[in-house]
C-alpha cells in the first residue's frame, strides 16, 4: 500500500470511528459516490447489514456470489430477503466454460480430494466472479467478523485489499454472535434457518457443517483440511 493510500485510509477510518453503521456507510458514499457495494451470502451478519442499508435507503449496490452449490435454505433466504426489502441483488456466476472443464477433469466433488483442487473450485466459483462484481467500485462492504477466524482478530473495520485494489469495510467486525442474532430476532428479518441448527459460518453445502458447542467457529468449514488453509480466497489478510 502506498503512503498516500495508507494516509487516506487512516483519515477515513478516523472519520467513521464512533459512528453508527448507517452514518459510517453514508460517509463512505460521500467519499466515493456510486462506488460502494455490499456482498451478501445471506448469513445473519449479512442480513443485519442489509437491514441497515435497506431501511436507510442508502445508495449501495448489493451482490451475491452464487456458486451453484449453496444450501437450499440459502436460496430460500435469498428469496425471502427480496420479498422483505425493496432492493435488487445482482448474482454473479462462475464462468461456464472454466467450470465445465474443471468438472470434466476432476468430477463434481473434487474439493474433497486435495487443498489444491478445493482452492481451484473456490477460485472458479467465488474468487473470479468476485473480481467481476467489484469492478468499478471503490468500497466493498462485508459481514466479516473477527470471531470467525484467528486471522481476522487484528483487522481494522476499514482495510485496503491489495489484490482487488479496493477499500473493504467490515461494520460488524467486533460484534458477537449473540449481538448479531439478537438484532436479527428483534428486527424480525428473514434469516437462514441453518443458523438454528448449529451452523455459524455458512458457505457451500458440501463444504460446510454444523459445529458442536465449544468447537471453533471455523471448524464447520472445509473440516477435512488443516486449519491454517481454511480460507477460500475471498478474504486474504
Ligand atoms: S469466506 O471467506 O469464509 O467464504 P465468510 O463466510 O466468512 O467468507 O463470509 C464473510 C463475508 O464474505 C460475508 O459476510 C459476505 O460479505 C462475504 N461472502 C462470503 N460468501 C459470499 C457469497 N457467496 N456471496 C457474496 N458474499 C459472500
Ligand atoms: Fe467449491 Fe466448496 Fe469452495 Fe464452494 S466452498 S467453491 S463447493 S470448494
Amino acid at each position: 500500500m502506498s503512503h498516500s493510500t495508507s494516509d487516506a485510509l487512516a483519515s477515513l477510518q478516523h472519520s467513521i470511528n464512533g459512528k453508527s453503521i448507517a452514518e459510517a456507510v453514508e460517509t463512505l458514499i460521500a467519499a466515493y459516490p456510486g462506488a460502494v457495494t455490499f456482498s451478501t451470502s445471506f448469513s445473519n451478519e449479512d442480513q443485519v447489514i442489509t437491514d441497515h442499508i435497506a431501511k436507510n435507503h442508502l445508495p449501495v449496490s448489493f451482490f451475491t456470489l452464487d456458486t451453484g452449490r449453496l444450501f437450499p435454505e440459502t436460496y430460500s433466504t435469498w428469496s425471502r430477503t427480496l420479498e422483505h426489502y425493496s432492493i435488487s441483488i445482482k448474482a454473479y456466476y462462475p464462468n461456464a466454460g472454466e467450470l465445465e472443464t474443471f468438472i470434466e477433469s476432476n468430477g463434481p466433488n473434487a474439493f474433497y480430494d486435495s487443498v489444491e483442487l478445493r482452492s481451484r473450485c473456490c477460485f472458479i466459483r467465488k474468487v473470479a466472479p468476485l473480481k467481476r462484481a467489484l469492478q468499478g467500485n471503490a468500497v466493498w462492504i462485508t459481514g466479516l467478523r473477527a470471531e470467525h477466524s484467528p486471522n481476522r482478530q487484528d483487522l481494522q473495520s476499514l482495510e485496503w485489499d491489495e489484490g482487488n485494489g479496493i477499500i473493504k469495510f467490515h461494520p460488524l467486525l467486533h460484534w458477537s454472535t449473540e449481538e448479531v442474532s439478537n438484532y436479527v430476532q428483534q428486527a424480525a428479518i428473514p434469516y437462514n434457518p441453518l443458523h438454528d441448527k448449529g451452523f455459524v459460518s455458512i458457505g457451500c453445502a458440501p463444504c460446510t457443517r454444523a459445529i458442536r458447542p465449544g468447537e471453533d467457529f471455523r471448524a464447520g468449514r472445509w473440516w477435512w483440511e488443516d486449519s491454517s488453509k481454511k480460507e477460500c480466497g475471498l478474504h486474504t489478510h
